[in-house]
C-alpha cells in the first residue's frame, strides 16, 4: 500500500492491497516492511500533532464512555423486551462514529446483553481506519469480545454508511468531543441521523447524551490573547470575531496553569450559560442569554476589565446522572485530574474588554450562541450609563500612559537567556504507548502508528524546542499542582545572549548583528555542585537580571533531550536563533 498527502493535508491510499497477511511484518501492506518509511511519516506527523494517545491513555475517559455503552445496551434490551418493538427484538444495532481504534465498538461488543448484537463503525481517516481493523481483529482472536458479536468497519465518513436504514438504530455512540465542545461535527453527525431516520425506535439512545456549557468571565494578559482577532489563531477556522461581534472560542490553554502563572484572572466564579440533550433537543442553532453582576476584585486604583471568557464543558455520557466527563478546573474540584492535553479549557477574547469597578457591580449579560459545529459568546453591559462611559475612558488613558512607558523600557531592554536542566522522570506518561489492558482490551497495535519518538533531532545531541506550548502546558499545570519546583529544576544558570532587536539604539544593530554571526555557538561549562540528572533544557529569554525563581511566571521553552544525563560537570552549546531546527541546544557531559 502506498500513500501521499491529499490537497487538505490528510493521508490517503494511493495504491492499496489491503490483505491482512500483507500487513503483518515482511508483507506490502500498511504495516509491513516495505511501508516502513511511509508508516513512520505519518507516525511521526500523528504523534507530534495530534492528541491520540493522550486520549487513549486517559483512563477516566475510557472507563465512563465503557459504562455508559453498557448502561445504555442493557436498558435498551430491558425496554425492547417490555415493548417488543416490530419484528427487529432478538438483535440490537449500534453505530459507532469516528471509531479510530475501534475502542468504543469494543466496548459495546463486550456488553452483558443476551440479545445478538450488530456494530457498525465507520473511520473516515484511513490511516487510523487501518489500525482500528488490526485492533479488533486482535482482541477478536485473543477472544476478548463474544463470538456472537459482529463489528463491520467501514473506511467512510457517517453520512456516507447507508447500510443502517430507517428506524434501525438502538444505540448511536461516538466520541467526537473536541475541547471547544462542538469543533469536532459531533452536531453534524447527529443532524444527519435524525434527518435520515435512523434514531425513530422507541427506545434509541445516544453516549454521549447531554451537555453543560459553562463560562467564567477572565482579564487575560496579552500574551494569552495574541490572537488576530479578524484571522483567528489558526486561521483555519474562520473568524474569531463574528461578523455580528460574538466571540468563538480560539485559544486552548490550561486554565490552572494560566492564573497560578498571572496570566489570566478570574473575574467571576462558574457559570452555566447553555444545557443540550443531544437526545430530544433538536433546537441547534439557537442563542441563550445569562444575567450576572460583576465587581473588580483589584482596589479602586488599579485598571480592571473583562476581555475573555473561558469556557468548559461538562458531559453526562448516558443521560442517566451517572458518567460524566468535564473539563472544569482544580477550583471546581478537579483536584486529582490527571494532566491532559486532548481536553482543555478554552477562550474566546473579547472584542471589545467590558471596564470593571471596584466599588459598583456592573450589571452583564452573556449570549451564547450554539451553531452547527463552534459555541460563540457576547458578553455586554445590561445597561450602559454614564459611570461605564467614564470607565471606558479611564481605561483608555491609563492605556495610553503604559504604552508610553514600555515603549521607553525597549529602549533600554538587554535580553538574557536563562537555561537550566531539568530531570522530569513523568513528562511523557500522556504519550506512553500503549499497552495489553486498556480497559481489558489489547491496543497494541495502534503503536505502530501513534507511537514514535516524539522529539527526534537533526543531529545526534541536539535538542530544539518541540511541542513549545505542550510542554510549557505541561510544567504549568504540574506547578499547579505541587509546590515542590525544585524537584523539576536542578539546576540554572543564566547568559547574556543577545540584545532585543527592536530596542536597539542608533548604530547597535550591526555590532549585534556582527556577535550574532561570530557567535554561532555559546558554550557555557557549568558545574552543578553535585551530581545531577537531566533529561530536558528549559530556556527563557528574558530582560531580567535574575530570573532564578522565575520559572514559573515567565514563559518558558522546553526541550527534550535525546538521553538522559548524569553528571556534576556539564557543556551546554547554545547556537543562535537562526540555527537550524535541531540545532539549538546540546548539552554534553564533561
Ligand atoms: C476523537 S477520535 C475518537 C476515536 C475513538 N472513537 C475513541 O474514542 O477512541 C474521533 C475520530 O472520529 C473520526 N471522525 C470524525 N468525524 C467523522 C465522521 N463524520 N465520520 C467518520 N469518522 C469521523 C476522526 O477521524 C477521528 O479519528
Amino acid at each position: 500500500m502506498q500513500f501521499c498527502l491529499d490537497k487538505h493535508g490528510e493521508w490517503v491510499a494511493i495504491l492499496t492491497n489491503s490483505d491482512n497477511k500483507e500487513d503483518e511484518e515482511g508483507g506490502d501492506g500498511f504495516f509491513g516492511k516495505k511501508n516502513e518509511k511511509h508508516l513512520k511519516k505519518i507516525a511521526k506527523i500523528l504523534a507530534e500533532t495530534t492528541t491520540w494517545l493522550d486520549m487513549l491513555n486517559d483512563t477516566q475517559r475510557n472507563v465512563q464512555f465503557q459504562r455508559a455503552i453498557e448502561n445504555s445496551l442493557e436498558s435498551i434490551e430491558l425496554e425492547s423486551k417490555k415493548n417488543s418493538e416490530s419484528g427487529n427484538s432478538d438483535y440490537l444495532n449500534v453505530f459507532d462514529v469516528g471509531s479510530g481504534t475501534g475502542l468504543l465498538s469494543l466496548f459495546a461488543a463486550r456488553a452483558a446483553v443476551e440479545k445478538t448484537l450488530h456494530i457498525y463503525s465507520c473511520e473516515m481517516y484511513l490511516p487510523v481506519f487501518l489500525v482500528g481493523e488490526r485492533v479488533v481483529r486482535d482482541n477478536v482472536r485473543e477472544k476478548r469480545i463474544p463470538e456472537t458479536r459482529s463489528i463491520k468497519m467501514f473506511h467512510k465518513r457517517s453520512e456516507d454508511v447507508s447500510v443502517i436504514g430507517k428506524h434501525e438504530l438502538d444505540l448511536l455512540i461516538s466520541e467526537l468531543l473536541d475541547s471547544s465542545l462542538l469543533g469536532e461535527g459531533w452536531l453534524l453527525v447527529l443532524k444527519d441521523a435524525f434527518q435520515r431516520e435512523l434514531l425513530r425506535k422507541n427506545h434509541f439512545r445516544i453516549v454521549p447524551s447531554k451537555a453543560k456549557i459553562s463560562v467564567q468571565l477572565l482579564t487575560a494578559s496579552s500574551s494569552v490573547l495574541d490572537v488576530d482577532l479578524k484571522k483567528g489563531r489558526s486561521g483555519l477556522f474562520g473568524d474569531t470575531i463574528t461578523s455580528d461581534g460574538y466571540s468563538r472560542l480560539d485559544v486552548q490553554c490550561h486554565f490552572d496553569s494560566l492564573e497560578k502563572r498571572g496570566r489570566i484572572r478570574a473575574i467571576s466564579k462558574r457559570i452555566q450559560v447553555f444545557e443540550i440533550d443531544f437526545t430530544s433537543d433538536k433546537n441547534w442553532g439557537r442563542t441563550e442569554s445569562v444575567h450576572v453582576s460583576c465587581k473588580s476584585g483589584l482596589s479602586s486604583l488599579d485598571i480592571d476589565e473583562i476581555n475573555a471568557v473561558v469556557m468548559f464543558w461538562e458531559i453526562d455520557l448516558d443521560g442517566t446522572g451517572t458518567s460524566f466527563l468535564n473539563t472544569f478546573s482544580r477550583a471546581d474540584g478537579n483536584n486529582n485530574q490527571n494532566y491532559r492535553r486532548h481536553w482543555r479549557q478554552v477562550i474566546a477574547p473579547l472584542e471589545s474588554p467590558i471596564p470593571l469597578s471596584a466599588t459598583k457591580e456592573i450589571p452583564l449579560r452573556i449570549d451564547t450562541r450554539i451553531a452547527d459545529d463552534y459555541l460563540a459568546f457576547d458578553v455586554k453591559v445590561s445597561s450602559e450609563g454614564d459611570n461605564t462611559m467614564k470607565l471606558k475612558k479611564r481605561i483608555e488613558r491609563h492605556k495610553e500612559i503604559v504604552a508610553k512607558a514600555t515603549i521607553q523600557k525597549t529602549l533600554t531592554k538587554q535580553m538574557r537567556l536563562y537555561i537550566a536542566l531539568a530531570n522530569i522522570p513523568e513528562f511523557w506518561s500522556s504519550r506512553a504507548p500503549l499497552g495489553v489492558d486498556v480497559c481489558g482490551l489489547n491496543l497494541t497495535k495502534a503503536n505502530a502508528l501513534l507511537c514514535t519518538k516524539s522529539v527526534e533531532s537533526n543531529r545526534e545531541g541536539y535538542c530544539y524546542q518541540s511541542f513549545k506550548s505542550d510542554l510549557l502546558d505541561e510544567l504549568g499545570h504540574r506547578y499547579s499542582m505541587t509546590e515542590e519546583e525544585t524537584s523539576m529544576i536542578l539546576w540554572e544558570t543564566c547568559v547574556p545572549f543577545v540584545n532585543d532587536v527592536d530596542g536597539k539604539e542608533k548604530g547597535e544593530e550591526e555590532v549585534f548583528e556582527e556577535e550574532f554571526k561570530k557567535k554561532k555557538k555559546f558554550h557555557i561549562d557549568v558545574d552543578a555542585g553535585c551530581e545531577i540528572t537531566a533529561n530536558h533544557v528549559v530556556f527563557l529569554f528574558s530582560e531580567n537580571h535574575n530570573c532564578a525563581n522565575k520559572w514559573r511566571t515567565q514563559p518558558v521553552s522546553v526541550a527534550r533531550m535525546d538521553r538522559q544525563l548524569t553528571g556534576k560537570k556539564f557543556r551546554i552549546i547554545a547556537s543562535n536563533f537562526h540555527a537550524e531546527e535541531g540545532e539549538c541546544i546540546r548539552v554534553l557531559k564533561k
